[in-house]
């Protein structure tokens, strides 16, 4: 039997697929677009899924488009109906239930469809990843000051992530378990002086403040999990091991 990996294209399933290879599991990856080793399937249609679910008792659900995903989610649900799967592992964001931004919410419309389907699961929620954090302030090499929001962020390293997923899909189905982050809580601003340091620049940093009830939940804290957290790289080491590259 094969393990799926939805999205292990993306920022967190190339670390995902790369460990559970290494576990000596045969993995196949699910892409809109055909590569080698990959099983070409769209969530949006669910054109190619039931091929690529043939013969395979393990899903790991990765796949974001970064907006509305709940409705993928329910394509692949139906897929999984048909399908001889056992397990089905899914990421979500720690304090989706807790914080009204429309991805979060729903983040939390997935998770719910996935405990209503009967199908056995396993769902984590991570923290912010370095790789989120640092395209925040990637996006704005082009500015003279560098924007950073008023909250505090507890990122993790993806490949700690992925570790989790790997640990999870090798065990049987367990709900929601316990949420994971980073190794430390610090504010945007913080984060932005070790990003700038790693990278040699030393622009100005402004901090954004936004009202309303989204910014709000996040500075409640409702994103972050206890620290230390279950991730052991700080972002330092992320933004130095970046750098070097
Ligand atoms: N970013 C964070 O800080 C963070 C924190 C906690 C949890 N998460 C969660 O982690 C997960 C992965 O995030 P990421 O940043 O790794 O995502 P990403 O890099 O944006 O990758 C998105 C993936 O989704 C796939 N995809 C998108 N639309 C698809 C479709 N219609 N059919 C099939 N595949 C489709 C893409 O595959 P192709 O392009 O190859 O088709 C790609 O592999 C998400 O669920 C996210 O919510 C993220």
């Amino acid at each position: 039997m094969s393990t799926l990996v939805t999205g292990g294209t993306g920022t967190l399933g190339q670390p995902t697929v790369e460990a559970l290879r290494k576990t000596g599991t045969e993995v196949r990856v699910l892409s809109r677009k055909p590569g080698p080793r990959r099983v070409t399937g769209n969530l949006s249609t669910g054109e190619g899924l039931a091929d690529a679910l043939a013969g395979v008792d393990t899903v790991l659900h990765l796949a974001t488009t970064r907006r509305k995903d709940s409705g993928q989610t329910r394509v692949l649900l139906d897929a999984l109906a048909a399908s001889l799967v056992s397990h089905l592992i899914f990421i979500s964001i720690v304090g989706v239930d807790q914080i009204p931004y429309f991805y979060y919410r729903d983040k939390t419309v997935s998770e719910r469809m996935i405990e209503a389907s009967g199908i056995p699961f396993t769902t984590l929620r991570a923290t912010q990843f370095h790789d989120f954090v640092a395209d925040l302030f990637r996006m704005q090499r082009r500015l003279p000051t560098l924007f950073a929001l008023d909250i505090e962020v507890q990122p993790i390293a993806v490949e700690e992530v992925a570790n989790r997923l790997v640990e999870l899909a090798g065990a049987t189905p367990a709900g929601r378990v316990a949420d994971i982050g980073g190794p430390e809580q610090l504010a945007m601003r913080e984060l932005a002086e070790i990003w700038q340091e790693a990278q040699g620049t030393t622009k100005k940093i402004r901090t954004l403040r936004i009202p309303g009830k989204t910014i709000a939940a996040f500075k409640a804290g409702h994103h972050l999990t206890a620290v230390p957290g279950y991730g052991t790289e700080t972002f330092a080491e992320y933004a130095q091991r970046e750098a070097a590259q």
